[in-house]
């Protein structure tokens, strides 16, 4: 029995006397080793989390991206039934393409940010065609879409028909939304370049194969990797393919995993080998807020993607722009679960600010996110301790501007004049007892900076 199982069974008793006391029938126990009970008057969605994607209602704006929590039938009914409001299911080549999935592709950097060098579905296409339409079938107010690409060979008639018959499949099966993979990091998919979406003409032409034959009124989302000098160089030639179709209902997925080598242990004798790896979950969450930002104000729909692991990185996506979110590191680390504490969470931040709607928060952070770094305030804080807190570990007196050391009582100190204020410290108390205040005259006039 685990802890969480014994505490269930803990609440589930409880609530079985509460029944019993209060004269009322007894509770209904489906799962003894989980337990929900919901608080008389708390309301966990004070704001609806409703919102559009192209027209189409969707219960909330949280989606599975293309990836093993998406990877089938059964995967995306559990999603559904968890709360989940739509889903891409895992990229899916027609029959005859190879698949090549390394065994042990997956690697983890920190508990909170993973890397995988996987890059397709086990399954073919046909078998995902199948499984949209029953998944439509069930589920018609979820949004079900699946990811598919084409051969970037460098001979564009065949890879042209390649691009355009995988988006055929998919449209005559049903697929509400089709994302068309540009950004793995795996398997050298570019002729002109490891990924296609470093290449912006590629990208360009690509797209263009694609909305020449798509039905304009099934969504299309091209998904890009966030790897590259200037997003806006990249965006800017996909606009140019877009407004030579204006009915068609475009946009992309921004961005990907973020692509780097991990090592395998010991695999050679001399030497670790080297993976060619795609960074997701917290540590890319930052890359793509930049990446993002530089985007929100080009007028292009956004589907957001790459590192959001709690609601408030979440929020920060749709803040900068994007109209939905997608996920994967946290449902393969949380379960489908997850997505109840993303809704409560996303509902309650926003009442706690005042926001009414879910696009009323979508791009609440434009037009101006990034505060230029000169106007970064100057003004220097210092640290201070609170007594009662501090565990005497002497862990800050590694300040790497020497300015802290502990006092005959194991409590830190601090030099004003060597403090400037960076607030690393707070990071590596172990009792949260180091924070920041403003300084007094004294400690302002100690401060030199020369
Ligand atoms: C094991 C694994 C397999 C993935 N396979 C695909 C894929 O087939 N197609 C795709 O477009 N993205 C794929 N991705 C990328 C995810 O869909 C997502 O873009 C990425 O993990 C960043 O989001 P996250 O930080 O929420 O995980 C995969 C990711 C992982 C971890
Ligand atoms: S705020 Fe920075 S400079 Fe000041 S004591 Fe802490 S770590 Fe050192
Ligand atoms: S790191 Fe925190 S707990 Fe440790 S000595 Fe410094 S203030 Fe005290």
């Amino acid at each position: 029995v685990t802890v969480v199982e014994a505490v269930a069974s803990g609440k589930n008793a409880a609530q079985e006397i509460d029944a019993l006391i209060g004269g009322a029938a007894k509770p209904v126990i489906t799962a003894p080793g989980k337990s929900e009970v919901i608080l008389p008057g708390y309301n966990d969605r004070p704001v609806g989390l409703e919102t559009d994607f192209f027209g189409r209602k969707l219960i909330n704006p949280f989606l599975l991206s293309a990836a093993p929590p998406s990877d089938g039938y059964d995967q995306m009914e559990k999603a559904y039934q968890a709360g989940w409001a739509g889903g891409i299911m895992k990229t899916a080549f027609a029959p005859g393409v190879d698949i090549h999935i390394p065994a042990a592709y997956m690697y983890q950097n920190d508990p909170l940010t993973f890397a995988n060098c996987d890059n397709v579905s086990g399954h073919h296409l046909d078998r995902v065609c199948k499984e949209v339409k029953r998944l439509i079938e069930a589920y018609p107010d979820r949004l079900t879409g699946a990811s598919t690409g084409g051969d970037v060979s460098g001979n564009d008639e065949s890879d042209m028909k390649s691009w355009q018959s995988n988006t055929k499949m998919l449209e005559d099966a049903g697929a509400m939304v089709i994302e068309y993979s540009l950004s793995c990091p795996q398997g050298g998919e570019g002729a002109e370049g490891d990924i296609v979406s470093q290449n912006a003409p590629l990208t360009a032409k690509i797209i263009d194969w694609v909305l020449q034959v798509g039905d304009p009124d099934i969504p299309k989302l091209f998904k890009l990797t966030p790897a590259v000098t200037e997003i806006t160089t990249i965006i800017n030639a996909i606009k140019e393919v877009f407004a030579r179709y204006p009915d068609s209902k475009a946009g992309v997925t921004l961005g990907n995993t973020f692509p780097s080598l991990d090592f395998r242990e010991m695999v050679k004798e001399e030497w670790e080998d080297g993976a060619v790896v795609g960074i997701s979950g917290a540590a890319v969450a930052p890359i793509n807020y930049l990446t993002l930002a530089k985007v929100g104000n080009l007028d292009v729909h956004v589907s957001g993607n790459g590192g959001p692991m709690d609601y408030m990185a979440a929020a920060h996506f749709l803040a900068l722009g994007v109209k939905t979110v997608q996920f994967c590191t946290i449902a393969e680390k949380y379960g489908y679960g997850i997505i109840d504490e993303l809704c409560s969470g996303l509902s309650h931040l926003m009442a706690d600010r005042g926001i009414k709607s879910v696009s009323d928060l979508i791009g609440i952070a434009l037009p101006e996110p990034i505060r230029d770094f000169m106007d970064l305030t100057p003004i220097k804080q210092i640290s201070t301790v609170d007594e009662d807190l501090c565990v005497h570990c002497g862990n800050c007196t590694r300040c790497p501007y020497l300015a802290l050391t502990l006092n005959d009582k194991k409590i830190p100190e601090t030099n004003a004049e060597l403090c400037i204020g960076c607030g690393m410290c707070g990071f590596i108390c172990p009792a949260d007892a180091l924070s920041l205040r403003d300084r007094d005259e004294e400690e302002a006039a100690a401060l030199k900076e020369d």
